[in-house]
């Protein structure tokens, strides 16, 4: 952050989602701690038994596994899903567990990589859902009710949000927004910021994962699609200004599209006042702000991070919890005259941003939707998730701290970032770093494989070994028997 901020007052209640912003400052002094030391992993006579486990108790798993292979690319299709040594493979889900087709029980910090806020395949949702598949089946391509349902309960509970195109994912209500903004404000260029993901369009496989990598993912991607696309370096306001002057004189800015918690779910997590200030900017240089709050949607609480940071964006980007963890996640929101762009239907003649999609708004999605978000609301999900979340950190805190160790737990309600080799932290801030960051990271991304394996051996599942996403179904007993499990693991380090 290259200047003072101004102060900010953030929700502090119980019954917020997130019910404290860390300390971002000294959250960054430690990553940095984390990265310039070198990695900690497991003990390898404890490694050797982790692997152990995968061999003795995971058969029907690893056959599964080994038959994926010959059909599926790799053998895994989920990039969050864990394939070392090899994907499991789930028979059964249920509120806070999952159980693999060798009978083996897991707690399930992953959620579908965000979705189920509830919890897995919650009944409530299910019964539902069941009901309209007797009546209509899954799709008709017509009007349904639960879609006009659907729309207008996002439109009540997500602050900046007058109206809602449904989409099929995240990545494609992401297409969307870029398209919407460009159309709106007649302006090319679009800026994101370093290391965050918005889905595997053309335009936006740019500078993922880790700041000022660029291109380097963008594999199968002309130079032309990616050409109007610039990344800008987390919570840093003079060089996003600077951006928006240069693109002044070039075209202009479309959008600034950004996840308000921070690249990466909050894994460099923003200072507080941050999407305040980009606000002032955006409005400034005439360009829309994009919130992609396909991770902080409703999970964030009801009126996502726009809600928490009281900041209103020109369009939302939204998926995962918007359907429940049924298929067909995706939706943009915004102001009325922003959206009007977008109108559907054959018999349209006005000029429009194109969107399509023959299964987006199908009735099993929007009653899913519907009755996850109602749910969501009357149980208070977003709060009690978000505590179990508190709980999660704080033990993995007091664990980290009894033991020693470098590693580094944090939490943004119910999304807990747990960060034992620091591979997404690596400074990457100049071509020289960068270029020594990705040497490094070969290192670090296959400690944190390890620390996923062993996780997954003793009955936790986390995404890629460094997140956990709790719901409402993580109850105190189950927070403190994986906090159990997470310290028999750190055990073996
Ligand atoms: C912030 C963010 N935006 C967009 C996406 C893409 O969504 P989907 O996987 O539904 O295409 C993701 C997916 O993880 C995400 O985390």
């Amino acid at each position: 952050m290259n200047k003072p901020l101004d102060p900010i007052t953030l929700p502090a209640a119980a019954d917020a989602a997130v019910s404290q912003w860390p300390d971002v400052d000294s959250l960054y002094r430690r990553f940095d701690a984390l990265v310039k030391q070198p990695i900690r992993p497991l003990k390898r006579e404890a490694l050797n038994k982790v692997m152990g486990y995968f061999d003795e108790r995971c058969q029907g798993s690893k056959r599964l596994a080994e038959e994926a292979k010959k059909f599926i690319p790799g053998g895994v299709q989920h990039n969050l899903a864990f394939n070392h040594p090899f994907p499991l493979a789930i028979a059964q889900a249920k509120g806070a567990h999952l159980t693999d087709v060798d009978g083996n029980r897991y707690i399930d910090f992953l959620q579908a990589g965000g979705p189920t806020l509830l919890g897995s395949n919650h009944p409530a949702i299910r019964e539902q859902v069941n009901r309209i598949l007797d009546d209509c089946g899954p799709v008709t391509g017509l009007l349904h009710e639960y879609e006009v349902k659907l729309a207008q309960l996002v439109c009540d509970v997500m602050p900046s949000v007058d109206m809602v195109r449904l989409l099929g994912s995240g990545t494609e209500a992401v297409m969307a927004a870029v398209r919407l903004a460009r159309a709106y404000t007649g302006k090319k260029w679009v800026i994101k910021i370093g290391g965050a993901y918005h889905g595997w369009s053309d335009q936006l496989v740019y500078g993922m994962r880790l700041p000022g990598t660029g291109r380097l993912e963008a594999v199968g991607i002309p130079r032309g699609a990616t050409a109007n696309t610039q990344e800008s370096p987390p919570n840093n306001l003079d060089a996003l200004r600077r951006r928006l002057q240069i693109n002044r004189l070039r075209g202009g800015t479309a959008a600034i599209m950004v996840e308000p918690f921070g690249p990466e779910s909050g894994t460099r997590p923003v200072h507080p006042d941050f999407n305040r200030q980009l606000r002032k900017l955006c409005d400034e240089f005439d360009a829309l702000l994009i919130f992609d709050e396909v991770v902080t949607g409703f999970r964030a609480g009801m009126g996502g991070a726009q809600g928490y940071f009281n900041v209103m964006p020109d369009i939302t980007v939204l998926g995962k919890c918007l359907t429940g963890g049924y298929p067909m996640a995706g939706a943009i929101g915004g102001r009325k005259d922003v959206m009007q762009l977008l109108a559907g239907g054959i018999g349209t003649t006005a000029r429009r941003a194109f969107v399509g999609g023959t299964l987006s708004a199908n009735p099993l999605s929007c009653v899913a939707g519907y009755y996850a978000l109602i749910e969501a609301r009357k149980l208070n999900a977003p709060a009690l998730a978000g505590r179990a979340g508190d709980r999660m950190r704080k033990g993995l805190e007091e664990i980290i701290n009894r033991r020693g160790l470098p590693y580094v737990a944090y939490n943004l309600g119910s999304i807990v970032h747990l960060q034992t080799s620091g591979v997404l932290l690596l400074d990457t801030s100049n071509p020289l770093k960068l270029l020594r960051a990705r040497n490094e990271a070969k290192s670090r991304k296959h400690m944190m494989e390890e620390m996923g394996a062993a996780y997954t051996a003793h009955g936790l599942i986390t995404l890629a070994g460094s997140r956990i996403y709790t719901s409402l179904a993580d109850t105190d007993d189950v927070i403190d028997d994986a906090l159990e499990r997470f310290d028999a693991v750190f055990k073996l380090v």
